[in-house]
């Protein structure tokens, strides 16, 4: 629990102050998030661990301005998103903000160049969609279609099209859910490696214990509550990680 020490010189980019989450379903309301306050710095590799049902899923996604809270604040540098309209927040995902989902929701009829082209065309700032592909390892395989791709193959252009942007933060979930576990060390490998060599500040939501030791801190969720948050001293590459 040393992290604002660890922290404490370097810039916040997420800050989000007693965030809950109320789904209506009907009659019956559910609690995603029961209060959570948080920062994200500059740079760093957070994983999000948690049980199924505990909101990780519905935090990453109001960092990522797809969803809103029901009450609390977010700001991301100095731009209150909990203030935002709907056209901001969509202006504000596609300036800053890189997904990647378990699935890789490719366009089957494109190649991978062209998938990560579509992104490029429509970025303020974006890389050259062969320099993104090459940052995952996959500019050989630029010209396939995905069906001609393996799952992590896949799943590494999903990477690069959420890179291509140059966003400022990379946030991730469950990128390796559908993958087995050495395609799955592959991709976290790439998202190690764009997190290192861009300095993309990223949040990985994994059930896995095991990812969460890549991690520079690792927010523990619970029934809605951040039920800690630990600081790795040493991280672990992904390549090294035991399954
Ligand atoms: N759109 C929604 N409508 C109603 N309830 C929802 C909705 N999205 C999530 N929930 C509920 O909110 C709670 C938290 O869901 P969330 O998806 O954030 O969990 P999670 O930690 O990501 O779980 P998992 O590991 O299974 O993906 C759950 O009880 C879930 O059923
Ligand atoms: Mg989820």
């Amino acid at each position: 629990m040393n992290a604002s020490k660890a922290q404490g010189s370097q810039t916040s980019v997420f800050h989000a102050v007693d965030i809950t989450k109320i789904y209506q379903m009907g009659e019956v309301e559910v609690h995603a998030l029961r209060g959570v306050s948080l920062e994200l710095y500059e740079g760093e590799f957070v994983v999000l661990l948690g049980a199924s049902g505990s909101g990780k899923s519905t935090l990453l996604n109001i960092l990522g301005g797809l969803d809103s809270p029901t009450s609390g604040t977010v700001h991301y540098l100095d731009h209150e998103l909990t203030a935002s309209d709907g056209s901001q927040l969509t202006q504000y995902r596609r300036d800053n903000v890189g997904f990647v989902f378990q699935f890789y929701n490719l366009i089957p009829s494109l190649t991978a160049r062209e998938n990560v082209e579509l992104i490029t065309e429509i970025a303020a700032s974006p890389m050259e969609a062969m320099e993104a592909l090459d940052l995952v390892g996959l500019k050989p395989r630029a010209d396939h279609f995905p069906a001609q791709l393996s799952g992590g193959e896949q799943q590494r252009v999903a990477i690069a099209r959420a890179i291509a942007k140059n966003p400022r933060v990379l946030l991730c979930d469950e990128p390796t859910g559908a993958l087995d576990v050495q395609t799955g060390v592959v991709v976290l490998q790439a998202i190690g490696q764009i997190n290192r060599q861009l300095g993309t500040t990223t949040a990985v939501i994994t059930h896995n214990a095991e990812i969460a030791k890549m991690a520079d801190r690792v927010i523990l969720l619970s029934d809605g509550h951040i039920a800690g948050i630990e600081t790795n001293s040493t991280k672990i590459a992904a390549q090294d990680l035991r399954w």
